[in-house]
């Protein structure tokens, strides 16, 4: 299975700049076969754009959240179908930015998880502990925990999600899980999942939490990593490519 090497640009972007950074991307991928396949997660109003520029190239591209609604009285909200106009491949759901500004809880993730799935939307479902949860020694409890209601959500669909391991304290720090400590979550997870589903190493983990250029080869080189979900690195296309190359 190759590595899946996702960037979220979160709140980041513009139109120029977006074209100059996608553009940059492609050209850095011309001539070699990439080493992993390869996904943005931008800003909704972005999504046209990134449909217009990535189509008929290797980057597939997706959104950073989806409403748990199908339609109607929602205001803000952005629905799977919507998602689907621009043909998103994947939606990122359950970072920990919406858990903790957005008062998202397991239940709604969830939900999302399941709306996106059945409308034929990969989701990207963050899971990760926060630094007082792994002093207290609850890394485990805690990403079982989140990871367990979307199981009990997508059923028999489990083998078709993305996880990312995202440790809260790593988000924008600098500070990386090192590689031992990445891997020992990850094998939590696919034994989790394999409780679940017949196909266990079909799913995706991804690590998430300030990987870059220079540290992605030995965190992607643990064997229960399956690619990563790249925030910072990921607005920088020479950024981005080494750590695609790194997934080789
Ligand atoms: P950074 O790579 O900026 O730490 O962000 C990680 C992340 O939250 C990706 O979803």
């Amino acid at each position: 299975m190759k590595k899946l090497i996702a960037g979220n640009w979160k709140m980041n972007g513009g139109l120029a700049a977006n074209d100059m950074l996608v553009k940059a991307m492609l050209d850095g991928l011309k001539g070699a076969e990439p080493a992993a396949d390869m996904a943005l997660c931008v800003p909704a109003p972005y999504l046209a754009q990134l449909q217009s520029l990535l189509q008929a190239s290797p980057i597939a591209w997706g959104a950073q959240d989806v409403s748990a609604h199908e339609q109607g009285a929602y205001t803000g909200e952005v629905s799977v179908s919507m998602l689907k106009d621009f043909a998103c491949r994947y939606a990122i759901v359950g970072h920990s930015e919406r858990r903790q500004y957005h008062g998202e809880t397991d239940a709604v993730v969830a939900s999302k998880a399941q709306r996106a799935l059945a409308a034929g939307i990969t989701p990207i479902v963050c899971v990760g502990e926060t630094l007082v949860e792994r002093d207290a020694g609850q890394t485990e409890s805690v990403v079982k925990r989140q990871l367990a209601a979307v199981i009990h959500a997508v059923a028999h669909c489990t083998s078709e999600i993305v996880v990312a391991y995202e440790p809260v304290w790593a988000i924008g720090t600098g500070k990386t899980a090192t590689p031992e400590m990445a891997q020992a979550v990850h094998a939590v997870l696919r034994a989790q999942l394999a409780a679940a589903t017949q196909h266990p190493q079909r799913v995706h983990i991804l690590y998430g939490g300030s990987m870059n250029a220079a540290n992605a080869a030995s965190l992607l080189a643990q064997p229960d990593i399956d690619g990563g979900l790249i925030g910072g690195a990921s607005l920088k296309a020479a950024d981005f490519l080494q750590i695609v190359a790194a997934a080789r």
